[in-house]
């Protein structure tokens, strides 16, 4: 609630950044910790342009137990949001070590700090890749969770665990994990989004980029699929919806509203969206023409996934609400941002 202070680790990366913007205008106090391995420290500068406060900073990687511990002692921390995390699902296959390493270690450290702090609230970033392909659609929280297709979706399964096996055991301690869907798009000012490192893997960076002229053409992975247009399908959540589901899930622990000690949510809209419908999205609303062409699918792809967020939007009293025109121009918004520093 308002004044309480949270830490954010991961704070300065995509998601992490637009949080604590959501943090800070809902009137909490905001530490983050980042070892900077995806994110630039220069995001502080945006977030305080944005919000007109700076939050408080460690360059700190929560796998150094005793440096990341420093935090712990010399701030009195209500609550946490644990962003993170090694994310590239191609790398995670080339290097699981880094990614078990990373993932694992971190939240492990980081359970074990709040602990011995007292510190007894933690939201944590899952990921809808735990359904896998469901076999019904839309995915609810009580969907089966099944086997990885990559180290990376291992390690979101395998940190759900961890959380709730150690609320479990060591009682005064909540947590929620928010399982997001397709995060995409930036803040509203342009000022903040996503950076991706190298070529961009996820759809909507790679649009913008070909939109751009970075890249030559976008590559459609596959129109044989058994959906209407022939395209994969996916709940595209705009980053700003998401980050308020943060703020939602917090409020729910501190103002002692949880049910239960461990919860899960799925975050998303509840509408599944071709490919093909966001690149025609993307062209109208942007009033362009995207070079594009159909190839073949992409290895370990899902057909089709979207979720029901009927439990976020009745328990955490949060709903999506951005339109996805908006949430199209603002990530072109945020392309041309990038644009105009390299200039
Ligand atoms: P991001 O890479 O932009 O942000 C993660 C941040 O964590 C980066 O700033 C990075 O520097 C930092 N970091 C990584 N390891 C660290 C460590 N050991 N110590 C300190 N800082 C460290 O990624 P994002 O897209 O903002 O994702 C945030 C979280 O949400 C991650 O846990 C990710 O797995 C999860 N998630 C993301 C998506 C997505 O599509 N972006 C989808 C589902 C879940
Ligand atoms: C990917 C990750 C998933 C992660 C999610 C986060 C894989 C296998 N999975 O999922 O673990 O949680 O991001 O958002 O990488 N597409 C194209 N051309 C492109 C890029 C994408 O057609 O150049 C299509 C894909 O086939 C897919 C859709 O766009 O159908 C979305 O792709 P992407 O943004 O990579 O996300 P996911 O595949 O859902």
């Amino acid at each position: 609630m308002k004044g309480d202070t949270v830490l954010v680790t991961g704070g300065t990366g995509y998601i992490g950044s637009h949080t604590t913007v959501e943090l800070i205008e809902a009137g909490f106090k905001v530490i983050i910790a980042d070892n900077l391995s995806n994110s630039k420290e220069g995001v502080l500068d945006d977030i305080e342009k944005i919000t007109g406060v700076r939050p408080a900073f460690y360059r700190e990687d929560c796998t150094d137990r005793k440096n990341f511990g420093k935090i712990f002692k010399e701030n009195g921390i209500d609550a946490v949001i644990h962003f993170a995390a090694s994310k590239a699902v191609g790398e995670s296959v080339r290097e699981p070590l880094k990614y078990y390493g990373n993932n694992l270690l971190s939240l492990m450290n980081l359970i074990g700090l709040m602990m011995e702090n007292g510190v007894g609230n933690i939201v944590f970033s899952s990921s809808c890749t735990v359904y896998g392909q469901p076999k019904v659609l839309p995915a609810t929280e009580e969907s089966p969770r099944l086997e990885a297709t990559s180290p990376y979706g291992n390690t979101k399964r395998i940190c759900e665990d961890i959380l709730r096996d150690s609320i479990t055991a060591y009682g005064n301690f909540r947590g929620i994990a928010l399982r997001y869907f397709n995060p995409i798009g930036a803040h509203p000012s342009a000022l903040i989004g996503e950076l991706p490192n190298g070529v961009p893997n996820n759809l909507v960076p790679y649009i913008t980029q070909t939109a751009i002229g970075k890249l030559e053409c976008l590559s459609i992975f596959g129109d044989d699929y058994d959906t209407p247009d022939g395209s994969c399908i996916r709940d595209y959540i705009d980053v700003v919806d998401l980050s308020k589901a943060h703020v939602a899930a917090l409020n729910r622990m501190l103002d002692g509203k949880s049910e239960k000690p461990y919860e899960v949510y799925n975050i998303g809209t509840g509408r599944g969206v071709s490919t093909l419908e966001i690149v025609k999205a993307f062209e109208k609303v942007n009033g362009l023409k995207l070079n594009y062409k159909i190839t073949g699918r992409r290895k370990g792809d899902i057909e089709a996934i979207w979720g029901d967020p009927s439990k976020a939007n009745r328990e955490l009293g949060w709903k999506a609400s951005r339109p996805l025109s908006e949430t199209l121009r603002s990530a072109w918004a945020w392309e041309k941002h990038l644009a105009s520093l390299e200039k």
